[in-house]
């Protein structure tokens, strides 16, 4: 008779957990030097390097737009996450995608026919994303799903970096996760706002894959943000 082996011939039943990918948002970057800033967060780690797009009128603060994505886009090669809260988007989808992005994430409340806009990204090639402020329900979704390849839920109300995470958004975090995985498409389930090591894991537990943070990557400058995106990936 032949001993055991020592180890198992088959691999084991249960896969290891994913790890969540970590998208800094540069909003929290100096903008003094943003193509520095970027490759600096590239090299430490960043899956994707989140753009805060704003206009002054769907939220209240403005940032910047294609020209500015343009110029970056040569200072990393990972993909540019787009996040648009603009209203109107349907003027700008064409000028974003020729600017460099690699996904563009519109909101659910930020224009009538979010439907089309949304065939529009995927016209252009792009990945396509769906935003919810706190106050939106799931069910805005429920028929956009097969439209896009991303979800995003707010964690704040959009317009700031810095703001305290809406713990309250984990019910609806989960909720969302349910309806991908009832869709059997893959879809990512990204978060935004006020995530940190303590927030990460609850968002993560709740189903979310993809973590913007801006504060907690942009901390400290660049000798800190490998760490920071470890510390975010760690706690989830
Ligand atoms: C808020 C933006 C966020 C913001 C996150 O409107 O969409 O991406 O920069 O910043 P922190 O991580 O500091 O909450
Ligand atoms: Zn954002």
């Amino acid at each position: 008779m032949t001993a055991a082996p020592a180890t198992p011939l088959l691999a084991p039943l249960v896969a290891p957990p994913v790890s969540p990918l970590v998208a800094p948002s540069i909003l929290s970057a100096d903008f003094a030097q943003l193509g520095t800033e970027i490759a600096a967060i590239d090299a430490a780690g960043a899956d994707w390097v989140h753009v805060d797009v704003m206009d002054g009128h769907f939220v209240p603060n403005l940032t910047i737009g294609p020209p500015v994505i343009k110029a970056l886009r040569r200072h990393s090669a990972k993909p540019f996450d787009v996040h648009l809260m603009i209203d109107p988007v349907d003027p700008y989808l064409a000028d974003f995608a020729a600017a460099g992005a690699d996904i563009i994430t519109i909101h659910v409340e930020a224009g009538a026919h979010v439907q089309r806009s949304l065939q529009v990204i995927a016209g252009l090639g792009k990945k396509a994303g769906i935003a919810l402020n706190p106050g939106t329900p799931a069910g805005a979704i429920e028929y956009l799903l097969d439209s896009v390849d991303l979800v995003l839920v707010m964690t704040v109300n959009p317009g700031f970096g810095g703001q305290s995470f809406i713990a309250n958004q984990c019910a609806k975090i989960a909720e969302i996760r349910g309806m991908i995985d009832a869709s059997g498409r893959d879809i990512h389930l990204q978060v935004d706002g006020g995530i940190t090591p303590e927030t990460a894991v609850q968002v993560v537990a709740a189903g979310a894959d993809v973590m913007v943070a801006g504060t907690a990557c942009f901390r400290g400058g660049p000798d800190h943000y490998a760490a920071n995106i470890a510390a975010l990936k760690a706690g989830a």
